[in-house]
């Protein structure tokens, strides 16, 4: 079977990381969660201070960065580490969330992130989700998933998600959360979240993880031969 490469694609909250970690474990491929890039960039600007509608500090600052990501076998995909640190769980703060649809924006920010996710795609056998995957960073993939839910749904999975380590949320700041960043991420200027022409979609509302699962894998087995 030919190794190839998989882009996830879709809004925020629909399931994609988890498609596409399950996938990525079935198939032996490496999954990157490329969100977590824009997510550490921000994170990055947000400690030291970044004033980001500066193009030059934009630049300088990104000059400063360095992401990797290393396999933890506990939770069985990699972890993002900015400047040598794990920041994994750092980068899941509502604080992040709230600034990392405007930073994405930035067209230097996506030409970094971009750059290296592209090299990241050389070997293939990559599993690759996010926002612009299928339409710009790798335009040329074998298969294509877009994933759509309904809002409704996407809002209560996020809830019991961020719940578990912040008692505190409410339904309220999920839901804005969620349709500011769908907004800022299908009308910015550079790379907006669009699907791509020759992409499939996965409506996921009604589905279990392992129903998803199996259609996927399907999809990517046909591809694969
Ligand atoms: O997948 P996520 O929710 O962790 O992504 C965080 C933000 O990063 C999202 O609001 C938009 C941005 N993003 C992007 O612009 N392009 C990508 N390929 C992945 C994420």
């Amino acid at each position: 079977m030919k190794k190839i490469i998989i882009t996830i694609d879709g809004f925020s909250s629909c399931g994609k990381s988890t498609l596409a970690k399950q996938l990525a474990n079935k198939l032996n491929y490496t999954f990157i969660d490329s969100g977590a890039m824009y997510r550490a960039i921000t994170l990055y600007f947000l400690w030291n201070h970044i004033d980001w509608e500066n193009t030059g500090e934009v630049v300088t600052a990104l000059e400063n960065i360095n992401l990797e990501f290393q396999y933890n076998p506990s939770a069985e995909k990699s972890d993002i580490y900015l400047n040598d640190e794990n920041v994994e769980m750092l980068i899941r703060d509502m604080l992040v969330s709230e600034n990392v649809s405007a930073v994405a924006t930035i067209k230097e920010v996506r030409e970094f992130a971009v750059a290296q996710q592209q090299k990241m795609g050389k070997k293939k056998g990559i599993v690759m989700d996010g926002r612009d995957i299928g339409t710009t960073v790798f335009p040329q993939a074998a298969l294509k998933i877009f994933v759509t839910a309904d809002p409704t749904v996407r809002v209560e999975r996020r809830f019991k998600e961020l719940f578990e380590t912040n008692p505190n949320i409410t339904i309220e700041e999920v839901k804005n959360n969620l349709e500011m960043r769908d907004y800022i991420d299908s009308n910015r200027e550079v790379s907006p979240l669009r699907k791509a022409e020759d992409a499939v979609v996965l409506d996921n509302s009604n589905l279990t993880r392992e129903e998803q699962l199996n259609i996927a894998l399907k999809w990517a087995k046909e591809k694969m031969e």
